[in-house]
C-alpha cells in the first residue's frame, strides 16, 4: 500500500558548474544558469509504501509524515536560495534531481525502516523527477 502527501515550497537556485565559463554554463544549463538566480514553485510529493498496520489501519500516520516533510525539508527550503542558504547543496548543483535526492536523504532518517520512501518533485508543471534511494 502507498500513501502520499503533497507539499509545496518556493526556492531560488542557479544551475552551474564551478570552473566552467559563463558561456559554457549558458550552453549547458541555458537560462537556469542566470548568475542572479531564478525561482520555482516546487511541488513535492512524498510517498511511503509498506504494510497497513493492523492496529491503526495506517501505513504511516499522515500527520506525522506532514511534520517530517515540513521539519526536514519544506521549512528549510521555502523562501531560501538553495545554492547559498542550504548547506546540503554546497558543491552540489541544485537540479530537480539533486533536490529530490537531498530531500530523500533528509527524510529517510525519520521514516521507519520497514517503509519505502519515494520523492516525486515537480519543478514545473511539466518537469518531474522521482527518487526512491537509488
Ligand atoms: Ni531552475
Amino acid at each position: 500500500m502507498k500513501v502520499g502527501r503533497r507539499e509545496t515550497f518556493n526556492s531560488a537556485h542557479r544551475l552551474y558548474k564551478e570552473g566552467w565559463s559563463d558561456a559554457k554554463n549558458l550552453e549547458v544549463f541555458g537560462k537556469c544558469s542566470n548568475p542572479n538566480y531564478h525561482g520555482h514553485n516546487y511541488v513535492m510529493e512524498t510517498w511511503v509504501e509498506g504494510p497497513v498496520n493492523p492496529d491503526t489501519g495506517y501505513v504511516i500516520d499522515l500527520k506525522i509524515l506532514k511534520q517530517i516533510i515540513r521539519t526536514e525539508v519544506t521549512d528549510k527550503f521555502d523562501h531560501r536560495n538553495l545554492n547559498l542558504d542550504i548547506p546540503e547543496f554546497e558543491g552540489i548543483n541544485p537540479t530537480a534531481e539533486n533536490i529530490a535526492k537531498v530531500a530523500w536523504e533528509l527524510m529517510s532518517k525519520k521514516i521507519p525502516a520497514h517503509l519505502k520512501l519515494t520523492i516525486r518533485l515537480w519543478e514545473t508543471e511539466n518537469n518531474i523527477v522521482e527518487y526512491s534511494g537509488n
